[in-house]
């Protein structure tokens, strides 16, 4: 057993993704002490080798490296508090989703406190812990994280370190995640309009792929678009998509409630009107920014 292997882990919260966190430190040989609120879920844990523990002090006093994996950073405060002593000295990693001001907030009192914090999330669902290609990213001290980068590493093959402030974790999770439900309500109403001709959303998935794999060709184009702030590149015009308004009544007249695409018409309204018609499509984050200082 390496040196690695046998640093001892305690994860706090037992839900899909702790008990997935757990089992893979379990599967990796580590020392794996577990506490959540309600006990018994830590049963199947201990028939497989872990401790656990019904106080929460006692289960970070029991490692280096403490996880916390509940529902969000208000649960994490609540159930971490009565531990505030004991985690002093000691390295604690949130897994947890929430907003960038929940993890600042955590943070200032890992601080307080003398605990060391790094901010992180897992890019994945609980059944891929511990994939080659599974992704979590940190934010925090680098010294912090390079001192656990390769025990962080049982939990998936991609560990990424983000910065050092604490929040970068949960700002990269909700501008990341931003795309999630659009893609998701667009890939939804085309399997609407198919079924509504009595065909099967089966059949548009090796086009709907051909489709997000060219919009994942893009991506660094675009980027490169908004980070120079020149929308006088690309061939995809505001006026293009301003036109294309019009062939969303394809899903009207089969019957269906297309009323979320009605902010983003306006947006597109809102952008030629302010003179970005013939810019690069990447120029309504210019209407979007204004939307947010008006
Ligand atoms: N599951 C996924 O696919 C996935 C993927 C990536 C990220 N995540 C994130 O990982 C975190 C955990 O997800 P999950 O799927 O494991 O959730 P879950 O199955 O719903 O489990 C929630 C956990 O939080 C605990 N908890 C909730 N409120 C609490 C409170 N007030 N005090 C103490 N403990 C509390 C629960 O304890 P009890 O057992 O006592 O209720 C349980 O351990 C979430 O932030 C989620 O967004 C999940």
């Amino acid at each position: 057993m390496t040196e690695i292997a046998r640093t001892p882990v305690t994860i706090v919260g037992l839900g899909s993704m702790g008990t997935a966190l757990a089992e893979a430190y379990l599967n990796a040989g580590h020392p794996t002490t577990v506490w959540n609120r309600t006990p018994e879920k830590a049963r199947a844990l201990t028939e497989r080798g872990a401790t656990a523990r019904t106080d929460i002090a006692a289960a970070v006093a029991a490692s280096p490296l403490v996880i916390a994996c509940l529902s969000n950073f208000d649960a994490s405060a609540l159930s971490l508090a009565p531990a505030a002593e004991a985690l002093a000295g000691r390295t604690l990693v949130t897994l947890n989703s929430g907003t960038a001001s929940g993890a600042r907030e955590l943070a200032a009192w890992a601080d307080e406190h003398g605990i060391r914090y790094l901010g992180g999330a897992i890019k994945n669902v609980p059944s891929a812990v511990g994939k080659p290609d599974t992704l979590l990213y940190f934010g925090g001290e680098r010294a912090v994280f390079d001192e656990y980068a390769a025990v962080l590493r049982v939990l998936g093959g991609e560990v990424v370190h983000l910065g050092a402030e604490p929040d970068l974790a949960a700002l990269y999770e909700a501008a990341v995640g931003a795309t999630l439900l659009p893609a998701l309500l667009g890939f939804f109403e085309g399997a609407a309009l198919l079924d509504a001709r009595g065909l099967k959303a089966a059949t548009m998935v090796p086009y709907a792929v051909k489709w997000f794999q060219m919009i994942e060709s893009l991506l660094p184009v675009l980027a490169g678009e908004i980070d120079d702030r020149d929308y006088t590149r690309l061939g995809s015009s505001v006026n293009v998509f301003h036109e294309a308004i019009d062939s969303d009544r394809e899903f009207a007249e089969a019957g269906i409630d297309i009323a979320w695409h009605e902010p983003i018409h306006e947006l597109l309204r809102r952008a030629v009107a302010e003179g970005y018609g013939a810019q690069s499509i990447t120029a309504l984050i210019e209407v979007m920014r204004k939307q947010s200082t008006d």
